[in-house]
């Protein structure tokens, strides 16, 4: 066996013995374990986004259906446009924008990360435009006030901010910018999902929020998100500048 760095000082490599005292065939059970591992970052993303997607397929039916209207949604009828653009857009984003986080899948099929990216970029852009746009024109309903307003016009223009910053970073070239912009407007985007998490705990500990407990458990939940993206982001970046500073130190 070649010896090597890696495996100085460990116990050699023998495997189990059978019955009959030969060594029975190694599994490697690694590579497997890995595998599942990548895709349960996708999962739990898309768990994530289950909420706000089934609340949108609802919208959607109640809109194509012609539902009975209410004070709840006359101004989805009154101009479904918007709405429509950004539940058709954020559901692809939700989804589709998961598998672009599989490293592996990356790697194997860089088509169709490249392909996929495109589209989600569009995507991305129509959600955030759209969801601008309803902050801006649609009349408030119950429960909404400005702090809500101004959270909004924030995270959404972020969202667009980012997409285009992560855009142009691969135009350059700069897959750590690129990977970095794109994880903050997932971020942001999927803030929807967590906002459904932060609102059901908070009317469970404190019963219906106010129009001020409202706008605070939904900004919360995009500062959370937000959070959890520039951990990852600098989790990330670690590694690579630890392989980098060890190839300087070794050519040295
Ligand atoms: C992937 C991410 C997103 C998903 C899955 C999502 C989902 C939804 C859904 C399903 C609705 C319709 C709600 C209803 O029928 O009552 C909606 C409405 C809305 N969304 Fe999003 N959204 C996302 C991102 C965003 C972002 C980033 C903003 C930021 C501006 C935003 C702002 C809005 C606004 C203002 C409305 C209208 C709310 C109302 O008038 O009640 N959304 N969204």
């Amino acid at each position: 066996m070649k010896a090597n760095v890696y495996n100085k000082g460990r116990a050699p490599n023998v495997g189990q013995l059978d019955e009959l005292q030969k060594p029975a065939p190694q599994k490697n059970k690694a590579p497997a374990r890995k595998a599942s591992a990548a895709w349960l970052v996708p999962t739990l993303l898309i768990l994530l986004s289950f909420i706000p997607l089934a609340a949108g397929v609802f919208r959607l039916i109640q809109l194509a259906s012609g539902a009975e209207i209410t004070p709840a949604n006359a101004r989805f009828f009154a101009s479904p446009l918007p709405v429509v653009v950004h539940i058709v857009n954020a559901s692809v984003f939700a989804l589709l924008g998961a598998f672009q986080f599989v490293t592996r899948f990356r790697n194997r099929r860089p088509g169709w990360h490249r392909a996929a990216g495109r589209l989600l970029v569009a995507c991305g852009l129509l959600v955030g435009l759209s969801g601008l746009w309803m902050t801006l024109f649609y009349p408030w309903p119950k429960g909404d006030g400005e702090l809500l307003y101004a959270f909004r016009l924030l995270f959404g223009s972020g969202m667009v901010a980012s997409i285009i910053l992560g855009f142009a970073a691969i135009r350059r070239g700069d897959v750590i910018q690129h990977r970095a912009w794109m994880t903050r407007a997932y971020a942001i985007g999927l803030g929807a999902g967590t906002q459904a998490l932060t609102l059901m705990v908070g009317e469970l500990i404190a019963g219906p929020p106010s129009e001020l407990s409202r706008a605070l458990l939904m900004g919360a939940s995009w500062v959370i998100n937000l959070a959890i993206a520039e951990w990852v982001i600098r989790r990330q970046a670690v590694p690579r500048a630890r392989t980098a500073s060890a190839a300087v130190s070794h050519l040295q």
